[in-house]
């Protein structure tokens, strides 16, 4: 089958157009990476071209080796992956140690895998094991409202949690488990991998402090939809902070209705962020 042709890579596209569409992707913001499966490769082989040089990483990701992943480009504008993909966005296969990387497929012409790749591929192998495989998404994009929100709201995770909780009836539904805040770091080396990746273990999401969002997920519906929710709830809080003077509320959802929500949806939420 053409590379083009398969529905994870027909996905990955729309998944970066929708964030075009959404403002969350100015210039070459923000940035995309999916674990591809081996079913997948297998219906693609033939089409990838394995005669290419190991490249290194920055960072080590042992159980990840020998995988392939679908990731975007560096420097590539989200806007143009859904005309132009394969000068746009790449596939490359990771080597026996897992330090170092090769691009199969895509960029044609020329350049690397998104100079995130650090922090995605050790999302990627954090939530690999947390989920025994089922999550294979990492999405970063630079979302208005969450970025905006981390110059007002101490950076901690549970206020972050709180305020994005109260901000809309399905978020405790959609995220029980809260989000982690990452404060701010120099983007695009092994320390704030190392330091989202920490997150990882316990949230789907993390917000870098004046910079955006990380999230993860199973499939490309599920980890965009929780950005969508997320950026949402952050957009509630921006417009209730302005049109009130500050953080003061008149009413909110409150610990005991989260309690009740929990009850009846059947989730089990970040027991932190229900301490008043
Ligand atoms: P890349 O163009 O290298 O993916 O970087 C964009 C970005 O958002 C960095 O955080
Ligand atoms: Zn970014």
């Amino acid at each position: 089958m053409k590379v083009l042709d398969a529905l994870f890579v027909k996905q990955f596209i729309n998944l970066c157009d929708n964030g075009y569409k959404k403002g969350w992707h100015e210039r070459n913001g923000g940035n995309l990476s999916y674990r591809i499966k081996d079913e997948e490769i297998a219906s693609i082989k033939e089409n990838l071209n394995e005669d290419k040089p190991w490249l290194d990483i920055g960072t080590t990701v042992p159980t990840l080796k020998n995988e392939y992943f679908l990731v975007t480009g560096s420097g590539r504008f989200m806007m143009n992956v859904k005309e132009f993909p394969e000068s746009n966005i790449c596939i490359i296969k990771l080597d026996e140690t897992g330090s170092k990387f090769k691009i199969v497929w895509g960029l044609i012409e020329g350049g690397r895998p998104t100079s995130e790749l650090p922090s995605h591929l050790m999302n990627l192998e954090v939530v690999k094991r947390r989920t025994n495989g089922e999550f294979r998404i990492v999405y970063h994009c630079h979302a208005t409202n969450i970025i905006a929100l981390t110059f007002v709201l101490p950076l901690e995770d549970k206020i972050f949690t709180r305020e994005l909780w109260e901000m809309a009836t399905e978020c405790p539904v959609v995220f029980p488990e809260g989000v982690g805040v990452v404060p701010w770091m120099v983007p695009g080396g092994k320390d704030i991998a190392v330091a989202t990746s920490k997150l990882m273990e316990k949230y789907n999401v993390a917000i870098w402090a004046h910079h955006g969002l990380f999230v993860t997920g199973p499939t490309f519906d599920i980890t965009f939809g929780l950005a969508d929710t997320v950026e949402k709830s952050a957009e509630i809080l921006v417009k209730v902070i302005s049109m009130n003077g500050g953080l003061k509320k008149r009413q909110t959802i409150t610990t005991q209705n989260f309690i009740d929500l929990a009850k009846d949806f059947n989730v089990k939420l970040n027991e932190d962020a229900l301490k008043d």
